[in-house]
């Protein structure tokens, strides 16, 4: 039986690679059958690790939620909420802090890149985020992380405190993260340079299709994305996996990418995809992915934006879900402390 649990920031922008990746995984996430709880949370201490404005910060915590519920979670059988209103994960996070080693915060490559050359003067918050993330999860001993690619390694840390904490204490309290990655686009990337992830923060609105973009902003983004001169490749781009080739991915990472992406909207594999394009132009597989975004993404966009004109059932599904969260993870963070002498 497991406890899932995975996080996404209320940054704003929420992408096809959030869907794709993440969100979209969440839906199918729930009709196993041997899940105790799901929590979906909207990580907006984690947010506060950059400057966010205070006025966007709340309308994107709700817009958030609605894209969880609008994508199809169902707040009565997973517990949605905000991570600030559930106290025990910062505190957990202080402990974890103790626990957690500097020497393997300073390997994590995500705060390497968003620091960059930056490094003196960004936020404790930066460089502790994977902690908080751990404590996140820790919090209800969570065993299935739900994430894209790119989280990987924050998991394997969370993993790793988990059994420093369990070596330490001489206890068996926390279970094993395991991470879930799955479908056909765990690391979507970007639609101007398919070497770069799409990403919330990425100056250009042509690097990805946001979840609250109409039908006809979709299609010009689709049309707009780069390719390469070549026409879609053949079934030897393919390994005996089904997977891209590591040189068709190095040398065609564009065109790896919009398949990718197709795969991932219509459930297919890259050979039902490459099996019906190949040889032909980029236009025609664009054409079909930019209908196939529309018909699977924009109706999701258009209840989002439904649920934003009153915030009152948003609002009252976070204060519910916290509810349950605060008490569930309250329980824990006791005996947390007992093993530790806290109490
Ligand atoms: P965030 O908000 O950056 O992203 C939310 C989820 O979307 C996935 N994702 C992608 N997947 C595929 N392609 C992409 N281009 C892409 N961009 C983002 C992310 O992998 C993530 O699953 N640290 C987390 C939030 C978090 C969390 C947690 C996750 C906080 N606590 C505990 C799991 C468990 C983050 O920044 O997500």
């Amino acid at each position: 039986m497991d406890r899932i649990f995975s996080g996404v920031q209320p940054t704003g922008n929420l992408h096809i690679g959030n869907y794709l990746g993440a969100i979209k995984n969440f839906v199918e996430i729930q009709k196993r059958k041997n899940i105790i709880k799901s929590y979906y949370c909207v990580v907006d201490l984690h947010a506060i690790t950059v400057w966010q404005n205070p006025k966007k910060l709340k309308n994107d915590t709700l817009e958030t939620a609605a894209a969880f519920i609008a994508s199809g979670i169902n707040p009565t059988k997973s517990i949605i909420f905000n991570q600030s209103r559930v106290s025990s994960h910062a505190e957990l996070a202080w402990i974890l802090n103790c626990i957690c080693r500097i020497g393997w915060l300073n390997r994590m490559t995500q705060f390497k890149e968003k620091a960059g050359k930056n490094r003196e003067q960004v936020s404790v918050g930066l460089y502790a985020y994977p902690v908080l993330m751990a404590s996140d999860i820790l919090s209800y001993k969570s065993t299935l992380v739900p994430v894209g690619d790119d989280q990987k390694q924050h998991l394997e840390l969370a993993r790793d405190i988990a059994n420093k904490f369990n070596y330490d204490y001489g206890v068996n309290f926390f279970p094993e993260i395991k991470p879930l990655i799955f479908g056909g686009a765990t690391r979507v990337m970007s639609l101007r340079d398919g070497n770069k992830k799409m990403s919330k923060s990425d100056d250009s609105e042509y690097s990805r299709i946001n979840l609250v973009d109409e039908a006809d902003i979709i299609r010009k983004k689709i049309r707009k994305a780069k390719t390469d001169s070549g026409s879609i490749m053949d079934l030897k781009s393919l390994d005996d996996k089904g997977e891209f080739k590591s040189e068709v991915i190095c040398n065609r990472p564009e065109a790896v990418n919009l398949i990718n992406i197709f795969c991932a909207t219509e459930n297919k594999t890259k050979r039902d995809i490459i099996e019906k394009f190949m040889g032909k132009n980029f236009s025609n597989l664009k054409e079909s992915l930019a209908d196939s975004l529309i018909n699977k993404i924009a109706p999701i966009g258009k209840e989002m934006k439904k649920m934003m004109q009153d915030s009152s059932y948003l609002e009252s599904i976070l204060k519910e879900g916290a509810e349950i969260a605060d008490e569930d993870s309250k329980k824990n963070l006791f005996e947390i402390k007992n093993i530790i002498g806290l109490n």
